[in-house]
């Protein structure tokens, strides 16, 4: 093994503690199999007042109690509480930083029931970026990696390339940052700015403003030392494409030799059919027939009759642009003319709820809709569907596909980032464990359905071949965890 080496993770997302997508799966998962690979990992984030102290035992530090923190033109402070998670052999420490009027609040970005971001999001980024270097300051523990995730975390290699510049205990820290999306970038107006306490000279093109505006991610990716992304595919689609880049391509392509594409794993201690207690029976690829009783337990729970040859498309997502929901919506009426059976979980737009809402009146015996978060519902309904519906417009990476690909529940997806490099068509010889459209149109998500339902209701034996190649498919960490590893050390070395 390579020498250990410490490194600091850095979201305002993890597992358990605080989730509203993938981001939170990966910033649990990927700090522990880095730790499994032999190196000293920590994470940071914000304490949201919704993380239970008694749940999670976090207990306070005496030592990181009231750590002054500038914001604005005033001094708030930081009190340090400690909690870990833990993967099979070790535990991985996480520190929460706690400020009762920034995150003593019901949202992570967002009032829950207004659905309206809050608006001092730059203010209490710009505490929680810098609340993790001097954090980690009266800490004393000195990493050699800061890896930062998302437009949340995007001030810390800017102040590390300024304010700490020659701060001795910051001296060779290198920053890794990983974009998860390009289309959440933290871009407030020029006024922000000077809350910040960045030099003045920084709010330029070649620093941080991006189209006059104060802007998070494009900090990070201007002053980060390396850059990731979460699939290769993304990676290249963010630099070619002015949509996908967000307004940012031309950064992207300028820094392409600092950028880096690394597929995301999955946890399978989590998503496993043979071993998840969140199922009604557990299976595995030799005993499929166990996953008709999931099936019948899904329907049952959406008051919806079991047909066995009746397929049951499942979708489990946030529901915003990206994920391409008016492209079902588009084609509903027609795809309601086929014998199958819909189930969805998910939240976020309100005006994509109710329309939702309405089509499950109209089809009301053969579609579910629940609208919420759920863990547990959405573990049923990745072991009781047939297939699972991904239709995205952009997907950096995308985890359900993956986890539709364990359960043995066959995904049928557009070919973007994260999906187009982890989905293969039926039609590759043999080897195929799903099925893909290419255009952003709901004419071709029909073909793709369709053929879908084709194969399930009239080619039973090509059905049970699409299952088995994508539960023998192996989306673990380690492989993934090792190119973040390796990328460190290149780093390093210079
Ligand atoms: P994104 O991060 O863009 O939302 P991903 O596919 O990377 O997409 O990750 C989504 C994660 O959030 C998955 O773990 C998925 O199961 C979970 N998820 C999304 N919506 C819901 C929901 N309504 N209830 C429970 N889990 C959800
Ligand atoms: C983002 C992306 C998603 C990705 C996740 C974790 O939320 O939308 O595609 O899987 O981050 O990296």
């Amino acid at each position: 093994m390579s020498k250990p080496y410490n490194i600091l993770f850095a979201s305002s997302e993890v597992e358990p503690f605080a989730k509203t997508g993938g981001l939170a799966d990966v910033c649990s998962t990927l700090p522990k199999a880095i730790k499994e690979l032999g190196h000293e990992i920590r994470i940071m984030m914000p304490r949201y007042r919704f993380i239970s102290e008694r749940k999670f035992r976090l207990h306070d530090i005496i030592r990181l109690k009231e750590i002054p923190i500038p914001v604005n033109t005033a001094e708030k402070t930081a009190n340090v509480k400690s909690s870990f998670i833990t993967n099979l052999k070790d535990k991985i420490q996480v520190y929460f930083l706690d400020n009762e009027s920034y995150f003593g609040r019901e949202g992570l970005y967002q009032n829950p029931k207004a659905k309206e971001d809050y608006k001092d999001n730059d203010e209490r980024f710009i505490f929680f970026c810098r609340g993790v270097l001097e954090t980690l300051k009266r800490l004393g523990w000195q990493p050699d990696i800061i890896h930062c995730n998302d437009w949340q975390t995007g001030l810390i290699p800017a102040y590390l390339k300024t304010l700490y510049k020659d701060d001795p205990f910051f001296k060779d820290v290198k920053t890794v940052f990983t974009i998860h999306n390009m289309a959440y970038q933290g871009a407030f107006p020029a006024e922000s700015f000077h809350k910040s306490g960045l030099p003045q000279e920084t709010f330029t093109p070649d620093g941080v403003e991006a189209y006059g505006k104060f802007n998070f991610l494009k900090t990070a990716l201007y002053y980060s030392d390396v850059i990731t992304t979460v699939s290769e595919k993304y990676a290249e689609e963010i630099c070619a494409s002015e949509e996908l880049g967000s307004g940012l391509s031309g950064l992207l392509a300028h820094r392409k030799k600092d950028l880096y594409g690394i597929l995301n794993g999955i946890d399978y201690t989590v998503w496993d059919p043979a071993s998840d207690q969140h199922i009604y029976r557990k299976y595995d690829s030799k005993s499929l027939e166990a996953k008709a009783d999931n099936k019948r337990a899904l329907v049952a729970k959406f008051n919806l009759a079991y047909n066995e040859s009746t397929p049951v498309i499942g979708a489990i997502s946030r529901l915003v642009d990206q994920k391409g929901f008016e492209l079902v919506l588009d084609m509903l009426d027609e795809m309601m003319k086929l014998d199958v059976q819909l189930v969805l979980l998910g939240s976020g737009d309100k005006n994509l709820e109710k329309k939702f809402e309405t089509a499950q009146k109209k089809f009301g015996d053969r579609m579910g809709v629940v609208f919420g978060l759920d863990e547990e519902l959405a573990h049923l309904i990745e072991a009781g569907s047939d297939m699972f519906l991904m239709p995205s417009k952009y997907e950096p990476c995308g985890l359900n596909q993956m986890y539709s690909m364990r359960y043995g529940t066959v995904p049928i997806v557009r070919a973007t980032g994260g999906l187009d490099d982890t989905v293969e068509d039926i039609s590759t010889n043999g080897k195929g464990t799903g099925f893909k459209f290419v255009k952003y149109d709901s004419k071709e998500l029909l073909k793709a359905v369709q053929r879908a339902v084709k194969t399930f209701q009239q080619q039973p034996e090509d059905w049970k071949k699409l299952m088995r190649n994508g539960m023998m498919k192996d989306f673990s960490w380690e492989h993934s965890a090792k190119k973040y590893v390796n990328l460190y050390k290149e780093l390093l070395r210079h």
